[in-house]
């Protein structure tokens, strides 16, 4: 086993694990396998290209015309509603404790925005035990392989500082504490180390059963900590404390903001640093689209890999190569146990279940109205089937950028091959969008939508289970499917949704972040 996933396999306390996939099915259960996936041989050519699998709406779509009037309230900003974000840094929790407990230690498995929404419960936890908290381990994903630290993606000072009446953090241990590291709970059972905590645990939990490992070591190590502080019956302040570190504690560093600043940027004046043939559309382009959602950009997050494909048992339009070249990876990484495989793909279409596809998400763009001079940029890490896949959605739309198209070699080096600062400046920019639609949903999915739910931002939710019976439907033509797509959207475009009690605060930040205006 490589040393980098020692703790990982320590982590595996059964009952936890079998409840936090069932909650997590069937988005993190893909990522948690992958590794074995590298070594898989690949015994099928799957790159037969994919080809279009819905060329009739795609003809229309590529000829489609839109009004003045409808561009302009695609691209207006949502109205104020009901609920607007509060001034959480006048909110202050309980006040700080005389003395502290102890210290509190968390190993954070996941991407980045999984060990965010960690990072926030850490708080919590510690705020719940009067105990101090130890910056945030992050560990390296299998998948992703980045070893950025917290200081290296969070500004650590300002995470400190904008928390310093809340709770006491230290970014090191004391030197008696010293022999508390990752490796020292990797090689063997210790003790003060909780590896018992259940998923969406509760308060008197983290006091009945963490406490006293504190008051007897000094300091618990909590891992796995992912998702293991409860949302319901939660004291408010509690509550507000986890908002408060989420949407104001929780700033990336000023290089990545600075990238994500200059991308943003870019889009919004349509000008790319790349040389070639891009910059050549972009200027034929420019004449265009000065006269319509002018200096505006769409972030699409595509999230469409491996993984992702094969858990969910879907045909993507690859044909038979691919098709067999999934049921093998499935074969491999879960001896075939994958629930939907069971469906017929016209089943699992017609509830939603399959991602959408680069063309499929164009489609949906282009039936809401965006034209072909809109500026969409792709949040998004690797596409299976690569270029071939997205040059349906390019053709539909052949102003998309990336982090690729948009940034310098020099720009890209600061944060080549590490993924977490990567999602940082997707984040980044994803917050920064006029419209942000995700074609997936998945922590960055949830975790921007919660983000851009707070500050009132346009965020459409694609009705999956509407667009697979539309996409089923062959006969159908471009403008019914338009009206359909138009009718089944009007209310996912922003509207803020009120959190039921287990749901995400992170998610679904009103009531609990939120003031009612
Ligand atoms: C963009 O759409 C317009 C209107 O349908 C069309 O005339 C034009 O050729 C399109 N441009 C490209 C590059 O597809
Ligand atoms: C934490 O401190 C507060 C205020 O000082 C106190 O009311 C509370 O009981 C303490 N909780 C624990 C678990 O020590
Ligand atoms: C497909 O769409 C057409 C046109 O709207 C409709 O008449 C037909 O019932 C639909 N077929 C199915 C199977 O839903």
């Amino acid at each position: 086993m490589r040393q980098h996933s020692l703790l990982l396999q320590n982590h595996t306390h059964r009952g936890a694990m079998a409840a936090a996939l069932v909650l997590l099915l069937p988005f993190f259960l893909p990522t948690l396998f992958t590794p074995l996936g590298h070594a898989m041989p690949s015994v099928f050519s799957e790159w037969n290209a994919p080809k279009p699998r819905h060329s009739r709406l795609l003809k229309s779509a590529l000829q489609r015309e839109t009004s003045d009037a409808e561009v302009t309230e695609l691209w207006k900003p949502l109205a104020d509603q009901q609920w607007k974000r509060c001034d959480l840094s006048d909110q202050k929790s309980a006040a700080l404790p005389k003395k502290s407990q102890g210290y509190i230690q968390v190993f954070l498995d996941g991407g980045l925005n999984q060990q965010r929404m960690g990072i926030c419960d850490a708080v919590a936890v510690a705020k719940i035990l009067n105990a101090t908290l130890v910056i945030p381990y992050l560990e390296i994903n299998p998948v992703w392989q980045d070893s950025s630290t917290f200081m290296d993606i969070f500004n650590v000072d300002r995470f400190i500082d904008a928390l310093k009446d809340d709770i006491s953090i230290v970014k090191e241990l004391p030197a008696e504490y010293y022999w508390s590291t990752r490796e020292y709970y990797a090689t063997a059972i210790r003790a003060n180390r909780v590896k018992t905590a259940p998923v969406h645990a509760s308060a008197n939990w983290y006091i009945e059963n963490v406490l006293p490992v504190i008051q007897s070591y000094g300091i618990a190590a909590i891992a796995p900590f992912s998702h293991r502080l409860a949302f319901e019956n939660m004291p408010e302040d509690i509550q507000r404390l986890r908002c408060k570190v989420n949407f104001q504690a929780l700033v990336f560093v000023p290089h990545i903001r600075a990238l994500g600043e200059a991308l943003v940027g870019r889009l919004r004046s349509s000008t790319s640093t790349n040389e070639g043939e891009r910059n050549n559309y972009i200027r034929q382009f420019n004449g265009a689209k000065d006269k319509r959602g002018i200096g505006k950009f769409v972030v699409l997050h595509l999230r469409f890999d491996k993984d992702m494909a094969a858990h969910s048992a879907c045909d993507f339009g690859g044909g038979k190569a691919e098709k067999l070249a999934l049921a093998k990876y499935r074969q491999v990484i879960w001896q075939g146990r994958v629930l939907n495989s069971q469906f017929t793909d016209e089943e699992l279409r017609s509830q939603g279940r399959c991602p959408l596809t680069p063309e499929e998400i164009g489609l949906l763009l282009a039936a809401l109205g965006f034209d072909n001079s809109t500026r969409l940029y792709l949040a998004s890490h690797k596409v299976y089937g690569g270029e071939a896949r997205i040059s349906t959605l390019r053709s539909l739309f052949p102003l998309m950028e990336d982090k690729k198209s948009l940034a310098s070699s020099e720009e890209r080096d600061q944060i080549k091959g590490k993924a977490s600062l990567l999602a940082a400046v997707d984040y980044y920019v994803s917050m920064h969008s006029d419209i942000f639609i995700s074609a997936s949903p998945g922590n960055m999915h949830n975790a921007v939508v919660g983000h851009r739910t707070y500050e009132n931002k346009k965020t459409i939710r694609p009705n999956m289970a509407l667009l697979g019976q539309l996409f089923l439907n062959k006969s159908l033509t471009w403008p019914e499917f338009q009206a359909a797509v138009i009718k089944g959207h009007k209310n996912r475009q922003g509207q803020l949704r009120i959190r039921k009690s287990t749901q995400s605060i992170y998610t679904y930040p009103a009531p609990d972040c939120m003031c009612n205006a």
